[in-house]
C-alpha cells in the first residue's frame, strides 16, 4: 500500500469572484521510503499539492488516500490525529517561537499531545542530536543561524515519529552550503530511518538529493524523474 495515492486530484480556490485552479487533476503516489522533490515556477500549486498530502488542505475534487485511509471522508479532528501521527512540516520560515530555547521548541508538538516531561526531555533530546545540535539545546532562536534554525525545526518535526518529513522549500532561507547540510540530514533519515520525505524546492542541486523529481506546471504535473545514483556516485538520469 503506498503511503500516499492521490488520483485525479483538483483544488480550486474562490476569492469573491476569482476562481483559482490551483491543481488540475493530479496524479502522484509516494511509496514509503521514496524522496520526492517537487519542483516548477512560483504559483505552480507546489505548496497546494504540499498541503493537501500534508492533511491541512482537502482536495475539491479527486480521491487522496493517506495510508490506505481516504483523507476527503475523514472529520477535521480525525485528518488531524492522522497528521499527527503519519506527519512531520519543515516549513521556508522554520516557525520556531522566538522566546522559547531550541529545546522547549522541540518538544511543543509532545506537549499538545500530553506526553509527560521526562519523557519530552529525552525525546528532545535524541531528536536534537539526530540534527547535530546537542550541544545547543539552550539556545534561543536568535542565539542560532539560519540552519541552526532549521535543524531544531527538523528536530522538532521528528520528535512525534513520523513516517513522512514534508518540507517546504526548506533551503530556500539559507546558502547553498546550508542548504546541503539539510540535505545531507534528510539523506540520512531517508536511508538509515526509511523516512519517507517530499520537499519543495526552486533549486535544482537541492531537487536532485531527491530519489525522483515531480515537475508541476500551471497545476498539472509535467513530468517526473527517476534519479539513481551511478558507478560513481553522481546521479544520473534514467527517464524524463
Ligand atoms: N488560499 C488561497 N486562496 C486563493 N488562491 C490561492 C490560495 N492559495 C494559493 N492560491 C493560488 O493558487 C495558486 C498556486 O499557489 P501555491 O501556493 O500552491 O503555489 P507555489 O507553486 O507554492 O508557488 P511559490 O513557489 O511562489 O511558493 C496560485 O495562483 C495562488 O495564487
Ligand atoms: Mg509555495
Amino acid at each position: 500500500m503506498p503511503l500516499v495515492k492521490i488520483e485525479g486530484v483538483s483544488r480550486q480556490y474562490k476569492s469573491g469572484q476569482v476562481k483559482v485552479d490551483a491543481l488540475k487533476e493530479i496524479d502522484l503516489t509516494v511509496e514509503t521510503g521514496d524522496f520526492v522533490s517537487i519542483m516548477g515556477p512560483s504559483g505552480s500549486g507546489k505548496s497546494t499539492l504540499l498541503n493537501i498530502i500534508g492533511g491541512l488542505d482537502r482536495p475539491s475534487a479527486g480521491v487522496y488516500e493517506l495510508a490506505g485511509k481516504r483523507v476527503e471522508k475523514l472529520s477535521d479532528g480525525k485528518l488531524a490525529d492522522i497528521r499527527n501521527q503519519f506527519i512531520g512540516f519543515v516549513f521556508q520560515g522554520f516557525h520556531l517561537l522566538p522566546n522559547l530555547d531550541a529545546q522547549a521548541n522541540v518538544e511543543l508538538p509532545l506537549i499538545y499531545r500530553g506526553i509527560g516531561r521526562a519523557e519530552r526531555r529525552r525525546r528532545s533530546t535524541a531528536a536534537l542530536e539526530a540534527v547535530g545540535l546537542g550541544d545547543r539545546r539552550h539556545h534561543t532562536p536568535s542565539q542560532l543561524s539560519g540552519g541552526e534554525q532549521q535543524r531544531v525545526a527538523i528536530a522538532r518535526s521528528l520528535v512525534g515519529e513520523p513516517k513522512m518529513i514534508l518540507a517546504d522549500e526548506p533551503t530556500g532561507a539559507l546558502d547553498s552550503r546550508t542548504g546541503e547540510k539539510i540535505m545531507n540530514i534528510f539523506h540520512k533519515l531517508n536511508t538509515e530511518q526509511g523516512l519517507t520525505i517530499v520537499q519543495v524546492t526552486h533549486e535544482e542541486a537541492i531537487a536532485q538529493h531527491g530519489q525522483r523529481i515531480v515537475r508541476v506546471l500551471d497545476g498539472r504535473i509535467e513530468n517526473e524523474e527517476i534519479l539513481e545514483k551511478g558507478i560513481n556516485g553522481e546521479m544520473l538520469e534514467v527517464n524524463g
